[in-house]
């Protein structure tokens, strides 16, 4: 298991660390040493399907042996919410996963997804925005859980990585990842970020693995990194949840004004990007529409904007499900994703009786 040595003086064991090494690697590999992290130790052989099944399971259920109520901003709270990650952790290897054998006209749908150098760079920043906050911690539980989590991202790096050699996908040249002079904003800017991928990756990804547009083993080996973001976002809703309990009023109210600036900062940085991409001539320049083209890239058939939203909120909750209901969940996007449904109910009614006198025009007088 990953530790972080307690006593370490995290500000000076960083100050060694360059912000322009020129390896994308190098300076995430500097910060974990820096902060004393240990990874995991992993599996050399590929897990039998027993163990990959109970890995599956551990990842996915988790109840506290706290006995009673766990009040948020408690110690209790903060400490639960880091155990939960530590025994939730999935031990799989990404250089000995193996890729499933892909027909011509799948592994053309797989490569030309226009999604992996924005995954690959995603991951690549989050490990190190992470890592960054991490050292900047006093706590060692918190310290530990996001340095876990920071690796976690360079685990999804990985596999990333791997799939795009595996398929002969070519990337653009990586980014010079740089750390944030501001660990704690691009935290919160990161964590935020996550919980609304998260939500529509839940949905997008079932969609896939009902469509069977792209073959069920190359959905499943991705099954562990979409929970594992689940676990992500769990521990960050919580950390913040803390976090906002825990601060004297006065410390709060800049706090959270700083989580106002977060949300308007992602939004105004989803407009940039979506008109980057529309100038690229990728998508149709419109965030929402971004995701609904997603969602027509992993299925052959129609998917409506309603429908997409009713089966992120559906799988948004079955992942959450089997983790301890002390622990609070993210509440921001799915609360939204009910707003629109909510608000958009005439316009399903209307494409409901519109269907239905379709239906009735098409079928034998009489019935
Ligand atoms: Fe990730
Ligand atoms: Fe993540």
């Amino acid at each position: 298991m990953p530790a972080c040595p307690n006593g370490l003086d995290v500000p000076a064991a960083n100050a060694h660390i360059r912000t322009d090494m020129t390896d994308p690697s190098d300076l995430f590999a500097a910060k974990m040493a820096a902060i004393g992290f240990v990874p995991p130790e992993l599996p050399d052989e590929p897990p039998t399907p027993e163990a990959l099944e109970a890995a599956d399971r551990t990842s996915r259920f988790w109840t506290s042996r706290h006995a009673g109520e766990l009040p948020v901003g408690s110690p209790d709270h903060r400490r639960e919410a880091c155990r939960m990650f530590r025994e939730t952790f999935n031990p799989y290897r990404p250089s000995i996963i193996a890729w499933p054998r892909l027909s011509p006209e799948m592994l053309q749908r797989v490569t030309s997804l226009p999604i992996w150098d924005i995954a690959v760079h995603t991951e690549g920043r989050a490990r190190l925005r992470f890592a960054s906050y991490a050292a900047t911690l006093e706590s060692p539980e918190v310290r530990d859980a996001l340095m876990l989590n920071a690796w976690e991202e360079n685990r999804h790096k990985e596999v990333l990585s791997n799939l795009v050699k595996t398929y002969g996908i070519s990337l653009g040249p990586e980014p010079a990842y740089r750390a944030p002079r501001d660990p704690e904003w691009m935290y919160l800017v990161t964590g935020y970020c996550e919980c609304i991928d998260s939500f529509f990756a839940f949905g997008l990804f079932e969609l896939a693995r009902r469509s069977g547009f792209f073959p069920l083993e190359l959905v499943q080996t991705f099954e562990p990194v979409i929970q594992e973001e689940c676990r992500h976002i769990l521990l960050f809703a919580n950390l913040v949840a803390w976090q906002r309990a825990s601060l004297p009023w006065w410390r709060r109210i800049a706090f959270e004004l700083r989580v106002g600036a977060a949300w308007i900062y992602i939004a105004w940085e989803r407009l940039v990007l979506a008109r980057s991409m529309k100038a690229n001539g990728m998508g149709t320049g419109q965030d929402s529409n971004f995701t609904m083209s997603s969602a027509q890239a992993v299925t052959s058939g129609d998917v409506g904007v309603r429908d997409l939203m009713t089966l992120c909120l559906q799988e948004n909750d079955r992942r959450f499900a089997g983790y301890d209901a002390r622990l609070v969940r993210p509440k921001a996007i799915p609360a939204l994703a009910r707003l629109g449904l909510f608000l958009t109910r005439p316009w399903a009614r209307k494409r409901r009786s519109d269907d239905a006198g379709r239906i009735d025009e098409g079928s034998p007088a009489g019935g």
